[in-house]
């Protein structure tokens, strides 16, 4: 068996005949043709009114969070169990990430914590929908409504993933995209912005173009263009954009072989591995985007065991985000502590990620399911 990759992109030659044609066009900077009708693609497939690609992830999260201008030492409330991208947003523009935990089901926030960490000082709440399964937005929602707070939603792994049938990323004042190579629609690198609010549009569109009204100009609304505001420059490349052109054109079709194959690994793994392993619970995946499948064990040391056994078999499952607050950065400049989050800490050490793709074959994950029950066998039997 040939090695099985954690992720791989679903491209083809509609992407390799489109970084040609923009090429030959000419083509390449940002905001241009084929990233303008990504955006509108974005706008009219969420049913929302701005869309803002950019070159990351991390950047969406970092213009949303520069858009709403916050004074020095705001406090954001963010999940222990998310990637250090969501709390550097926060502590970029001079903020202060307060960490909630999670919830053992769905490795999202747990919401039912969430108002006992605010303060005179919190201003923002960013949920993260981990694996592409929705936070519980209308509790999210209502909180927000009733301290007044904005809400960015990270929703890096949730491009195309619904809760209770509206879009992820379209309920909060602002909503992120990643479109990074290990994410179901990629362009390589690549993020996108998304709102409602015409004045947060505004602003955003001045941020990613190096703080100037150059896009207003673009548009003849303006003679010159002045720098106008802090910015920098956030945008994507145009050749990338022609490749997101395309992966939107797929987007059905690549969540639907994912969901497909992810059942059938799901099924495989409940007939065939009765005990040692905790499935990911399928009811909160019904409108997901199935972006990741985790599987958790019994301990780390477990863990790690079967994450070798896998790895030397040539399948490449891996263990994901360790817990923020217990990172370097976090303990040299805030408070906290082992323990502080019981949840985040016992997922982060017993989580796997298992190989998942639209173009898996089924006889690769026969074999991914073979090799954990070896694995399992082996780790029990050596003992
Ligand atoms: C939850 C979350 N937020 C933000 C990001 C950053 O996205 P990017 O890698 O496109 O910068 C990631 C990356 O995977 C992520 O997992």
């Amino acid at each position: 068996m040939k090695k099985v990759p954690l992720h791989k992109p679903y491209w083809g030659f509609k992407e390799i005949f489109q970084v040609i044609k923009t090429i030959l066009l000419k083509k390449g900077g940002g905001g241009g043709p084929f990233g303008e009708l990504v955006e509108k693609k974005i706008c009219e497939l969420l049913n929302i009114k701005f869309a803002f690609l950019c070159n990351s992830g991390t950047s969406a999260l970092e213009m949303s969070l520069m858009a709403l201008n916050l004074s020095d030492g705001f406090e954001a409330i963010l999940p222990a169990f998310t990637f250090v991208s969501t709390a550097n947003a926060v502590v970029r523009e001079r903020g202060i990430p307060v960490f909630v935990d999670i919830e053992e089901t769905t490795y999202n926030i747990d919401t039912k914590l969430i108002e006992k960490k605010i303060t005179k000082k919190t201003k923002v709440i960013i949920p993260v929908h981990y694996a592409g399964v929705g936070c519980k937005m209308d509790e999210i929602l209502a909180i927000s409504k009733k301290y007044n707070l904005f809400v960015i939603e990270d929703a890096a792994h949730a491009f195309g993933s619904k809760y209770k049938t509206k879009y992820l990323g379209t309920f909060g004042d602002l909503g992120c995209y990643s479109f990074h190579i290990t994410k179901n629609l990629t362009c390589g690198e690549g993020g996108c912005c998304v709102t409602d609010n015409e004045e947060l549009a505004e602003i955003i569109e001045t941020i990613r173009d190096k703080g100037t009204d150059r896009q207003k100009f673009l548009r003849k609304e303006v003679s010159e263009y002045k720098w106008v505001s802090k910015g920098s420059n956030f945008l994507m490349s145009d050749i990338l954009a022609g490749i997101l052109y395309q992966q939107i054109n797929r987007l059905n079709k690549i969540n639907k072989l994912r969901r497909k194959k992810a059942i059938y690994l799901w099924e495989k793994l409940k007939n065939e591995i009765r005990e040692e392993i905790i499935l990911p619970e399928l009811n909160e995946f019904k409108e997901s985007n199935w972006h990741i499948f985790a599987i958790r064990v019994k301990n780390e040391e477990y863990r790690n065991k079967l994450i070798e056994y896998l790895n030397k078999k040539g399948i490449q499952a891996s263990f994901h985000y360790l817990p923020l607050h217990l990172s370097p950065f976090v303990q040299k400049n805030y408070n906290y502590k082992p323990g502080d989050f019981p949840i985040t800490e016992l997922v982060a050490k017993t989580l796997i990620r298992i190989p998942l793709y639209p173009q898996i074959s089924y006889r690769e994950i026969n074999y991914i399911v073979k090799s954990i029950k070896e694995g399992i066998y082996k780790i029990k039997h050596d003992k």
